[in-house]
């Protein structure tokens, strides 16, 4: 059994590729995984958000605790040069949280095939590409371990995102639902793939969580975000009467990356503050 960290160090000593970090869920897990002890590489595709994020790691836990890298999860190439640039810097890679995602919402007869392929390439072809990327250094390097010991030093952990949209079905987004789900099967099955290297792969599925992404639409760029009134009345329904901060979604982020989830393999979260629970 692997013992309990005190207090603040759950992730000490430990590795983390944080995919669209630079604000919002991915930027909540960097700062409560520094927190927590951890290094973490900041990927985003905006250079100047993920220096933000980084520039607020250090901050609280000083300059070595983290490294930005500017990039899209939805090239293979990419996903390759941010493992890679991990490697350079770290040493190694422990965990793996796969956060990037953004939506385009238009009901499917109004969908252009480019929106539904932008969602699907981002929110699970960015899944899968860390993933593969991150293997050699997950999976080979746990394999020798057993090869070398019959044990490994510790489990490393895979966090992908699923959401309450995609499990309940939500208007407006047969893309963002279909890859949201896709990312559900991916976690199952890689769980089963990954149990003997002692990798856990589990999902969690936030609901309503205030980022960029749930921002009133007409504050945006007219393609991110809810209209006003439609998100006011989504926010009424929510039985905890408020949508949940990226905070919200890191503790829980980080249940699946520190050793406190090392029985658990294969799941999803929803963390949604009770909103339409199937
Ligand atoms: N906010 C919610 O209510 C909610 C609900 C359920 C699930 N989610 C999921 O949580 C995750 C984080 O979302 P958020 O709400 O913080 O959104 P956000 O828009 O605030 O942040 C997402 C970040 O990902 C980055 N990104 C987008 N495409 C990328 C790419 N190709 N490569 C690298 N980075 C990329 C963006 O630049 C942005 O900084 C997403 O997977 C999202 O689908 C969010």
């Amino acid at each position: 059994m692997t013992a309990v960290a005190g207090p603040n160090e759950l992730l000490k000593g430990r590795v983390a590729v944080i995919t669209g970090a630079g604000r919002g869920i991915g930027r909540g897990v960097a700062e409560c995984f520094v927190a927590q002890g951890a290094r973490v590489v900041i990927n985003d595709l905006e250079a100047d958000a993920a220096a933000e994020a980084l520039a607020a790691c250090q901050a609280a836990a000083g300059a070595g605790v983290a490294l930005a890298h500017a990039g899209s999860v939805a090239d293979a190439d990419y996903a390759a040069e941010l493992m890679k640039a991990t490697i350079e810097t770290f040493g190694k890679i422990d965990i793996l949280v796969n956060n990037a995602g953004l939506s385009r919402d238009a009901m499917l007869h109004n969908m252009s095939s480019e929106s539904w392929r932008q969602v699907i390439d981002v929110n699970l072809g960015g899944t899968y590409n860390c993933c593969h990327a991150a293997a050699p250094y997950l999976r080979d390097v746990a394999k020798a371990e057993l090869a070398e010991r019959g044990e490994v030093a510790y489990h490393r952990k895979v966090i992908n995102y699923s959401s309450t949209a995609a499990i309940n079905g939500n208007i407006g987004q047969c893309n963002y639902a279909a890859a949201k789900m896709g990312n559900i099967g991916l976690t199952r099955a890689l769980a089963r793939e990954w149990a003997p290297f002692r990798i856990n792969v589990n999902a969690v599925a936030p609901g309503f969580t205030e980022t960029r992404m749930t921002q009133p639409k007409e504050d945006g760029d007219g393609k991110l975000g809810i209209p006003r009134a439609q998100r006011a009345a989504f926010i009424a329904r929510l039985p905890f009467g408020r949508p949940a901060s990226p905070a919200d979604v890191a503790n829980v982020v980080l249940f699946f990356a520190s050793p406190l989830s090392d029985w658990v393999t294969g799941q999803e979260i929803n963390v949604s503050g009770g909103h339409q629970i199937p």
